[in-house]
């Protein structure tokens, strides 16, 4: 069997993980030994880097990879949007099969880099790009594909959960969390995609796409992050019996008379109840939960970022690409093939109905409790809980837990507590399972 032949673009956190994967002396597989790296495409081939790396692979030209006929399968791991889209669809189009880790790209593109795929005859596989080590693509795309998938949550950013994790079990500071997220190789090179639940919607986008077979409009992904999360709210939430996680949501809604399928999609921190899988998913580690017919529930489970884990489904999507160079298999995978999808759309943000958590600062004075209550049921929001859980100078907190309700009776009747004179401020908003 002759070699497959790589090059590799980015030598980042992951490129360093392939790297040392492809050359480790673990027992992993014999046909690891057939993966040849051609050339590391880098910025900067000068830089100080803390690996040993053989002579003369690095390169500063990604181009030059791309043009080089010796070069089966390029493997983008440079992250960001323009050039890297620039790269995958430039490497289809020389015939050359892709591995990204790149959810950036994937989200926003994926239809233009599949359909190219299908076109040039080669593949683009990216099981990278979706919770770093667990094998959650290649099942939605193959595995499962014999159910209907109902519904996915998810916990599918591990920076985040890092994060929250480390303030709820320590009390850790946000600040110097994120800052440890970064050094430990799990934050995005721009953080803010993390925090803002960026990162986290387009992983959402992508499993969407593949469970429901149809291309969504990421940019319609509802989206709140946890920059806001205050250790008061996981003080309460604790109390309450729950735990704080940020959650991507996404939901078989109903097909419309246009035959298109409408999803109910959300990336928002939620108050998870201590009894449910994902309120013990910790650090950072990703779960997803999928309902399915028939299949029932699944949880799938473990490292969401990090080189090792990251790097790991790199690696097997080039083995799996090795295997069919090998047999010469030319057609692309039929169950991506992009001619056999559907027509899917995002439904607005006032009808994605939801739990909500609201604190809310007031006077404390008698009959506020009934007040706020009023409002939600004149509104046709039903209370699940509504407890005051600090009184002090004159001055109440109040936590109200709602049932599920539409986005839009819950925020009007927000903005009616608002006005009660009562009222100083809302505090916090959050979602519930
Ligand atoms: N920044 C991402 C995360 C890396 O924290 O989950 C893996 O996609």
């Amino acid at each position: 069997m002759r070699k497959c032949k790589i090059g590799i673009i980015g030598f980042g956190t992951v490129g360093k993980g392939v790297y040392r994967i492809l050359k480790s002396k673990n027992d992993i597989h014999p046909i690891l030994k057939d993966i040849e790296i051609v050339g590391i495409a880098v910025k900067n081939i000068n830089k100080k880097r803390d690996i040993e790396l053989e002579n003369n692979l690095l390169i500063n030209d990604p181009y030059k990879l791309i043009d080089d006929p010796n070069v089966d399968v390029i493997v983008e791991v440079i992250g960001g949007t323009d050039i890297a889209k620039d790269i995958i669809l430039k490497s289809l189009r020389a015939r050359k099969s892709v591995v990204t880790a790149n959810k950036a790209v994937i989200a926003r593109y994926g239809s233009e880099i599949y359909s190219e795929a299908a076109k040039y005859g080669v593949f683009v596989l990216t099981e990278a790009a979706v919770c770093g080590g667990i094998p959650i693509i290649e099942p939605l795309k193959r595995s499962l594909k014999s159910n209907q998938i109902n519904k996915m949550v998810g916990i599918i950013n591990g920076t985040t959960n890092f994060i929250l994790t480390k303030m709820t079990n320590e009390k850790a500071d946000y600040k110097e969390t994120l800052k440890l997220a970064q050094k430990l190789g799990f934050a995005e090179f721009d953080p803010t995609a993390d925090v803002e639940g960026h990162d986290t919607a387009d992983k959402i986008s992508i499993l969407t796409e593949l469970a429901f077979g149809g291309a969504v409009n990421r940019d319609s992904i509802t989206t709140e992050g946890i920059e806001k999360i205050n250790i008061k709210d996981i003080e309460y939430a604790n109390k309450l019996g729950f735990e704080i996680k940020l959650l991507a949501f996404s939901e078989r809604n109903h097909v419309n008379k246009e035959e298109s399928l409408s999803l109910n999609i959300w990336v928002a921190p939620c108050l998870i109840p201590k009894s449910h899988p994902l309120s013990k998913v910790d650090g950072v580690n990703n779960a997803i939960l999928i309902e399915a017919s028939p299949l029932g529930e699944i949880m799938l489970y473990g490292p969401g970022a990090g080189s090792g884990p990251t790097a790991a489904s790199v690696v097997s999507d080039i083995l799996n690409l090795y295997a069919s160079l090998s047999k010469n298999i030319s057609s692309i995978d039929p169950l991506l093939a992009f001619n056999y999808w559907r027509d899917c759309h995002i439904i607005d943000f006032n009808q994605i109905s939801k739990k909500n958590y609201l604190r809310i600062i007031c006077s404390d004075t008698p009959g506020v409790i009934g007040k706020i209550g009023d409002l939600f049921g004149k509104n046709d929001v039903s209370i699940e809980s509504i407890v005051q859980l600090d009184a002090s100078k004159n001055k109440a907190e109040i936590v109200v837990i709602t049932h599920e309700v539409s986005n839009g009776k819950f925020e009007k009747s927000k903005k009616e507590i608002n006005r009660l004179s009562e009222v100083e401020l809302i505090a916090s908003q959050l979602s519930c399972i």
